[in-house]
């Protein structure tokens, strides 16, 4: 455990993503004992004139306890809110940042009478056009300065820009001020507890070894719906649209571990090592490969232009040429305002050769990881119909988190990865070169969306997305056991 100040600087504190997932990230490694008092300060910088307190007051209502949190709950929150201090300036203001760095400095010193390092984390919980400016500002005026060591960090957020070329330009310009230890690229899917188990699944279990390949599964969906639309958040979305939002980084994080090699060790450049293979093997994606769609009503949103072409659901097969996975379908599919809020993986394996109990009509063995809600991890295989007759049922093995691990509580994603950023460990954030070979994958497809030359079909809130989207699954040869 290092020792020293640290301080944890949220930049864009007043916004969304500040409000509803950092600072109650924060709250919790607070309350964990991860930021001791004796040593932590938090700073929120926005432009906004507001005073410490009523920064305070902001948050304080998203601080709301957990089911069953006791007493000590409100207590604790006030504790934490001290902590916080405010300074506000523009995201390209020298003055701001003299300022954020006085402030810093000040507190630092006050803390460090314990001999130690001082620690300087920047979360940049912005819009990514302002990061190259704030980086900047950063590095001219904020930097760790003490003698005694430490270090500077900074998290940046998706989207790390619009295709290949703005990613890269963004990765160029931040790369010339910070090396790749000190920036962390948040995917908030990579602190997922069922996220990070994939490598333990796969790798831990002599069950999985032999069958994890072309020989044995037929097709792998990677979906994440929700039941909700772009509400409050239309503007940014159709900046971006649902592949850009979800796909090219949640769900192709997940694919990546579903897929890849064993790394040679857990060292987070060996696992990010074997992520880069795999991205760099998918092949380019097929125009009859793809499902588009946009829910009715998407437009009505004041934010998002009436001839808007965004689509807020997709379907998109990407095919690995390795020897492990040649020929068999990735199915990602990911949906705005759809019939369930549900994020999971399904593992479909072949048929049984040489079947003689007809198990092809009741379903397939299927490896299913749930990733939200209720985690979960089961597989579908047939067995015996308990009774007199010879017949089949299709049952589960289930391994549900909330029966298996009752009273244990499952970190919040981006509470796990605030904690890897203190301590340094880069394994579950994305390196540039995964980056780049992730936005390679899908900026023919973009490009050709943002042209008008593919359109999103109409759905229905509410519903499964469009009906082309069932009819790829099944060419894809997914076989539907039963309705979810
Ligand atoms: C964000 C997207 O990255 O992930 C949102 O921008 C989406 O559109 C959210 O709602 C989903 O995260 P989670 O953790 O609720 O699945």
């Amino acid at each position: 455990h290092e020792t020293g100040s640290l301080s944890i600087v949220v930049l864009g504190a007043s916004g969304d993503l500040a409000k509803k997932k950092t600072f109650p990230a924060l709250f919790h490694l607070y309350r964990q004992g991860f930021l001791p008092p004796d040593e932590v300060h938090i700073f929120g910088y926005a432009r906004t004139k507001i005073s410490d307190d009523e920064l305070r007051s902001r948050l304080r209502g998203y601080l709301v306890p957990a089911k069953g949190a006791s007493p000590q709950h409100q207590e604790d929150v006030e504790k934490f809110l001290q902590l916080i201090k405010y300074v506000s300036g523009s995201y390209d203001s020298e003055d701001g940042f003299r300022l954020l760095d006085k402030e810093i400095s000040k507190h630092e010193y006050l803390k460090n009478s314990v001999e130690g390092l001082s620690r300087r984390l920047f979360y940049l919980a912005l819009p990514p056009s302002v990061y190259p400016s704030v980086c900047k500002m950063i590095k001219t005026y904020c930097m760790n300065k003490s003698d005694l060591g430490g270090w500077t960090r900074v998290v940046v957020e998706k989207p790390f820009g619009r295709d290949l070329d703005s990613a890269e330009e963004l990765s160029t310009e931040i790369g010339k001020l910070f090396e790749e230890p000190q920036i962390y690229r948040i995917d908030h899917y990579l602190g997922k507890e069922l996220v990070q188990n994939l490598l333990v699944l796969r790798f831990a279990n002599r069950f999985f070894l032999p069958l994890w390949n072309r020989d044995n599964i037929d097709n792998v969906q990677i979906v994440f719906r929700e039941d909700f639309g772009t509400e409050g958040r239309g503007g940014y979305f159709d900046q971006y649209g649902i592949i850009r939002d979800i796909i090219q980084n949640h769900l192709l994080q997940v694919l990546c571990l579903v897929a890849m090699e064993k790394p040679v060790s857990l060292r987070p450049e060996h696992i990010r090592d074997e992520k880069v293979k795999v991205l760099e093997s998918v092949l380019p994606i097929r125009d009859d490969e793809v499902v588009l769609g946009q829910y009715q009503g998407y437009k009505d949103d004041p934010t998002v232009p009436d001839e808007s072409n965004t689509p807020t659901f997709a379907t998109v097969i990407l095919r690995i040429h390795n020897e492990r996975w040649e020929g068999v379908p990735f199915i990602l599919k990911a949906g705005k305002a759809l019939n369930s809020r549900k994020a999971e993986i399904r593992v479909q394996f072949k048929d049984v050769p040489g079947d003689i109990f007809k198990c092809k009509r009741q379903g397939r063995n299927e490896f299913v990881i749930r990733l939200q809600p209720s985690e979960a991890i089961y597989m579908k295989l047939t067995v015996k119909q308990p009774g007199l007759e010879m017949s089949t049922v299709q049952s589960e093995l289930d391994l549900s988190y909330g029966q298996r691990y009752q009273g244990v509580t499952i970190p919040e994603a981006y509470e796990r990865l605030i904690l890897d950023t203190i301590r340094g460990d880069q394994q579950h954030f994305v390196r540039r070169d995964e980056l780049k070979a992730s936005w390679k994958i899908f900026t023919p497809l973009l490009h050709r969306i943002d042209e008008g030359e593919l359109k999103p079909s109409p759905y229905k809130p509410g519903s499964r997305g469009p009906a082309e989207a069932d009819e790829l699954l099944e060419k894809a040869g997914y076989v539907q056991t039963h309705g979810y």
